[in-house]
């Protein structure tokens, strides 16, 4: 049973999520990069698959083993996560975007390594910015009525800054969590507030990645439309 007594309330419902970060290459040895471990991601996928779910999970350079019972597509840019995002949302009930999408990418690849110069400075690095996936799947759902969520990672004006998030993003709920020194990246807990675009708002009080999940599920469920 689910935790607030709502059983396998996704059983019959294919949910997408991603998970962990994107990596846009340099050179053949470096890469552009973030800190998310996929906890989050993954815990969602786990929880999910525990509520009956069919589960897809776009993991991105991840060191957490595939979860069982459910369909990992491992990939490593946010231009490969956004193709694999909307191939498995085409049939999907619902979209997490728990994955940290670099913004930006390297202009350029060089495809040998990048060497020192003798007493030359360094060429500054030209990045381009990469697609919104969140945004996109919003303003254009791969499938009506599918229900989407986004996450934000915040310091200041925590509220604020997720609320308008939330509108300019476009989708249903936005989980906003508050970076701090025990909170979010690497973790194993994280505390947030899940905002709604209908305007409710979800406080989640600190605990294991695996509560906010339920408690992210807990929110996507009643939005689901009729099977
Ligand atoms: N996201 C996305 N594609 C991107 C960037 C972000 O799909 N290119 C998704 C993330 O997976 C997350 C949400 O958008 O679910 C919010 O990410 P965030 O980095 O907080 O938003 P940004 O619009 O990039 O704003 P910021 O300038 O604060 O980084
Ligand atoms: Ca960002």
């Amino acid at each position: 049973r689910g935790p607030q007594g709502l059983g396998r309330d996704l059983s019959g419902r294919h949910v997408v999520i991603s998970a962990g970060g994107t990596r846009e290459p340099l050179d053949p040895v470096r890469f552009l990069g973030n800190r998310s471990s996929g906890k989050q991601g993954y815990a969602l996928a786990r929880t999910a698959v525990a509520r009956g779910a069919r589960v897809t999970l776009v993991a991105g350079n991840s060191e957490l083993p595939d979860p069982a019972g459910v369909d990992v597509v491992h990939i490593g840019t946010a231009v490969q996560l956004r193709e694999a995002v909307l191939k498995a949302a085409a049939d999907a009930d619902a979209v997490v975007m728990a994955a940290a999408v670099a913004d930006f990418r390297p202009a350029a690849y060089a495809t040998g390594k990048i060497k020192k110069k003798d007493g030359q400075e360094p060429e500054p690095v030209a990045l381009v910015r990469n697609p919104d996936i969140l945004a996109e799947i919003s303003a254009d759902r791969p499938r009506p009525g599918q229900v989407i969520v986004g996450f934000a990672a915040e310091t200041d004006d925590v509220l604020a800054n997720g609320r308008a998030k939330l509108t300019r993003k476009g989708c249903d709920l936005l989980v906003v969590n508050e970076v701090g020194d025990h909170k979010a990246f690497g973790s194993a807990a994280n505390e947030a507030v899940i905002l709604a675009a209908d305007g409710a708002e979800t406080p989640v009080p600190y605990g294991p990645k695996e509560a906010l999940s339920d408690r992210i599920w807990d929110l996507v469920a009643p939005r689901l439309t009729a099977p």
